[in-house]
């Protein structure tokens, strides 16, 4: 089976604050987006990756990306931008889709998502214990509920599904995910976690950008 990534690229990345769409913000010389895309290739078990951006800046990313590297145009929500990739790939059997704001992903995470699709799960997304407790609170803030913490697990990228199953989930919906697992739970279909990597996490405020440009500073590793 053929294994596309999509690496939706196309936020504003207006939580950074770095005035820069957030894949576009350089770590060590390399964008997120460029690191992003390295590390799918470094996994040795995807066949093409397609990468999202915001529609102004298709040509230069073309530029900078390694040549087999798909291009296409994003929209306003993060749904928006995997609904663009997901039509750009229609020979994929399996769909990979990798949040460029995760660059410091270990492709062995990767590695791991897909061999479990191979051994025949439909969706499988990565995932940590969460150390906060999570409440779950009104408008005016007000605490409605305290999710029982051991329940709870943080997720991460890539996920990879059956490439039938995401395309249906995509079709059937108009609503705003904030992850590409929500949808396809919502057809029915069984989502697999597996261990997620800390890794992998979203560079996404200030403190996040600090904490990678540590991890890649090539004084202290
Ligand atoms: O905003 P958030 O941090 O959840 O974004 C996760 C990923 O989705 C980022 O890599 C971002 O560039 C991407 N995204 C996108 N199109 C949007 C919004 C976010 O491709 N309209």
């Amino acid at each position: 089976g053929r294994v596309v990534a999509l690496v939706p690229a196309a936020g504003q990345g207006t939580r950074l604050g770095e005035g820069m769409p957030k894949a576009f913000v350089e770590l060590r010389g390399r964008t997120l987006l460029q690191r992003a895309v390295a590390g799918l290739l470094d996994s040795g078990v995807v066949d093409e990756v397609v990468v999202i951006v915001p529609a102004d800046r298709v040509g230069e990313v073309r530029a900078d990306l390694p040549g087999g590297v798909s291009v296409v145009a994003g929209g306003a929500e993060r749904t928006d931008s995997v609904r663009a990739g997901i039509a750009a790939a229609p020979d994929a059997d399996l769909l990979l889709v990798h949040d460029a704001a995760r660059a410091l992903t270990p492709p062995a995470l990767i590695a791991r998502v897909v061999a479990e699709l191979r051994a025949g799960r439909e969706a499988v997304v990565p995932a940590l214990p969460v150390t906060d407790t999570v409440k779950t609170v009104d408008l005016l803030g007000v605490v409605v509920a305290t999710p029982e913490r051991s329940e709870l697990r943080a997720v991460q990228t890539p996920q990879g599904f059956d490439a039938d199953l995401l395309r249906r989930a995509y079709a059937g919906s108009e609503e705003i995910a904030t992850d590409d697992a929500g949808l396809v739970e919502r057809v029915g279909a069984t989502v697999r976690t597996i261990a997620g990597e800390p890794l992998a996490f979203k560079i996404t405020t200030p403190l996040d950008l600090a904490l990678a440009r540590a991890l890649t500073d090539p004084d202290t590793n």
